[in-house]
């Protein structure tokens, strides 16, 4: 099986079988918090503006009204429903209604894995179900989506998460940032067994991402996201063009 990381997803280039799109502070954790909650799909985009087009579009034909969501600058983007916190993606909120998600890093990673066969969203909330569900002989990009285009250490931590377990799986074939990645997973907590929540997040704390959300007050999202094996679920494209995500 060939499992190769990208640092970066401006530096991804896929034809792979799965691309697993890794914004684990707080796009990909959103999205599985959202599909957990109950939104029925959440379509991505890359612009504000093609979230503000596609939002009309959708209204048109529909009786609900999809939800806006995502940020700039880690805060809610002026006139939309919901910011890129997955606290507020509640049942009472999102439930059986669409989204559309626009933010810094994550939706441009995602739209860098466009030309992958099948495109999955994953993050510590989902880390086991994204393992355990990757068919062997498969060909795997781990596309990290950084922050601002430098390299962030929570997503390259994940998808040595992701590493480590198949590891225990398959015979893995690994581009350098994949031996890389699964090394600081393995060294990060000084034992081999998974972190506890609270031992994930101050861990988490000292990236780049972390520490961008505890700047702007959003330290308690940081507890969230740390949550490993919250859900049992994989965010799936369902739709390529906009990229459209549900769970099958
Ligand atoms: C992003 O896509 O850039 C992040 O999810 C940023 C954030 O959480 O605010």
């Amino acid at each position: 099986m060939q499992m190769d990381t990208s640092f970066l997803s401006a530096s991804a280039s896929t034809d792979a079988d799965v691309a697993i799109v890794i914004d684990v502070l707080r796009a990909s954790s959103v999205m599985v918090a959202a599909l957990a909650a109950g939104a029925r799909r959440v379509i991505t985009t890359r612009e504000v503006d093609d979230a503000r087009d596609l939002a009309e579009e959708y209204t048109s034909d529909r009786d609900l009204t999809p939800l806006l969501c995502g940020e700039r600058q880690c805060t809610r983007i002026e006139g939309f429903d919901l910011g890129n916190s997955p606290a507020s993606y509640t049942a009472s909120r999102v439930k059986n209604r669409d989204l559309i998600l626009t933010t810094t890093n994550g939706t441009q990673a995602i739209a860098a894995a466009a030309s992958a066969k099948e495109v999955w969203i994953g993050c510590f909330l989902n880390l086991s179900a994204i393992a355990r569900s990757l068919p062997a002989d498969s060909n795997v990009d781990l596309i990290c989506a950084g922050t601002n285009g430098s390299i962030t250490m929570e997503d390259v931590l994940f998808a040595g998460a992701v590493l480590s377990i198949c590891d225990q799986r398959f015979e893995l074939e690994l581009n350098d940032e994949s031996i890389i990645a699964r090394q600081l997973w393995r060294s990060s907590f000084g034992r081999e067994t998974m972190p506890s929540p609270e031992e994930l997040s101050e861990v988490l704390k000292r990236s780049q991402g972390g520490r961008n959300l505890v700047r702007v007050g959003y330290e308690s999202d940081i507890g969230l996201c740390a949550n490993v094996d919250a859900y049992c679920l994989i965010p799936k494209r369902v739709h390529e063009e906009p990229a459209v995500f549900a769970v099958e």
